[in-house]
């Protein structure tokens, strides 16, 4: 871990700069390499494209027994034949979850509880879309996905995680923007914005990091959040192509965006749990009070989560 060099405050500050592949090229003359982390179980969802799909690639060339959580069983199936063939590592299985629901997501961790102790999970399935969509369950699609698939399987396999083992967030710099509304997490008033609506989950992910920090501390397991920066995935090309155009040409390479994700996973060094990380530095987690919520928003909004991932019937 780095501590913040006068040029990465600067970079900080700029946003654009530090999102983009400029921060990472500044930043990345001070990286370790990431040591080996022979056979432990890792979990990543949403590893069948972009970010998610490289760290999975990363985790198996270092050596790591990877469990890919995808929805499409083609797609599922296409990465774990990609990886074991590109890395060598016969130990890349995959399990299918429509993580939007919380039938298939409360299924899921059954079965990865039946497996072996998992050593890392890495929640980084994520949408963000331009409508407000309900899935099958009545939920809002991007608290469904973004934040509630991700406490239930958390919550429920906090006690498989082995002591010492690692939970990492993959949040987005997105939660800059917006503050928890825990009285009305599906964004049923005002007028729907994707981005808002994505925000605000990843905004979520990140108190959730800081509270799961502190509940699971007695087992030292170690839970942290991470932005990617702005990295060139079909995520981002097909939710913000505008976006995507404009800054393209410094966009970051889908292993620069999961490279701290993958650093959190396996390195050696002592990592802080609860903090919020972007190129392996913690970093402020608001850059305005408006976007602070009260200790009474995050015990509105552990409640509304542990009522909205129940799975119906
Ligand atoms: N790329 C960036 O610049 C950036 C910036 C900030 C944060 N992030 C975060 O990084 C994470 C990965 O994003 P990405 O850019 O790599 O996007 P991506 O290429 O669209 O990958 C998203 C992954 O999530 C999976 N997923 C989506 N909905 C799902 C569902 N209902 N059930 C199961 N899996 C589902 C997708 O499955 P399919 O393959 O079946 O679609 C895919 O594997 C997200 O949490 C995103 O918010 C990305």
């Amino acid at each position: 871990m780095r501590k913040n060099s006068r040029l990465d405050q600067f970079l900080d500050r700029t946003l654009i700069f530090s999102f983009t592949s400029v921060g990472y090229d500044l930043r990345k003359s001070n990286f370790e390499p990431i040591p080996r982390i022979d056979g432990r179980r890792v979990v990543v969802t949403g590893a069948t494209s972009g970010l998610g799909l490289v760290a999975s690639r990363q985790l198996s060339e270092l050596g790591a027994s990877v469990v890919l959580v995808g929805r499409n069983e083609e797609k599922a199936e296409r990465a774990r034949d990609e990886i074991r063939t590109t890395t060598g590592n016969a130990n890349i299985s995959f399990e299918l979850a429509d993580l939007s629901l919380m039938t298939e997501t409360a299924a899921l961790t059954e079965r990865l509880a039946a497996g072996p102790p998992i050593d890392v999970l890495i929640n980084n399935a994520g949408v963000l879309v331009g409508e407000r969509t309900e899935t099958d369950e009545g939920i809002e699609l991007t608290l469904a996905t973004n934040l509630l698939s991700h406490y239930l399987l958390t919550e429920s396999l906090a006690d498989h995680i082995v002591e010492g083992g690692r939970i990492i967030n993959v949040s987005s710099g997105g939660m800059y923007s917006q503050r928890i509304r825990p009285d009305d997490l599906q964004f049923e008033r005002g007028e729907y914005t994707g981005t808002a609506a994505y925000a605000r989950t990843k905004r979520g992910q990140v108190i959730l990091t800081e509270l799961w920090a502190d509940a699971f501390a007695s087992r030292r397991i170690t839970v942290s959040a991470m932005h990617p920066g702005w990295a060139d995935t079909p995520g981002v090309s097909d939710s913000l192509p505008t976006f995507s155009k404009i800054i393209g040409p410094i966009l970051r390479t889908p292993e620069e965006g999961a490279d701290t994700m993958v650093w959190l996973a396996a390195t050696d060094e002592p990592v802080p749990s609860g903090k919020f990380w972007l190129d392996r530095t913690p970093r402020a987690t608001h850059m305005t009070d408006r976007t602070r919520e009260k200790p009474a928003d995050r015990v509105a909004l552990v409640e509304a989560l542990q009522e909205l991932s129940r799975p119906p019937g």
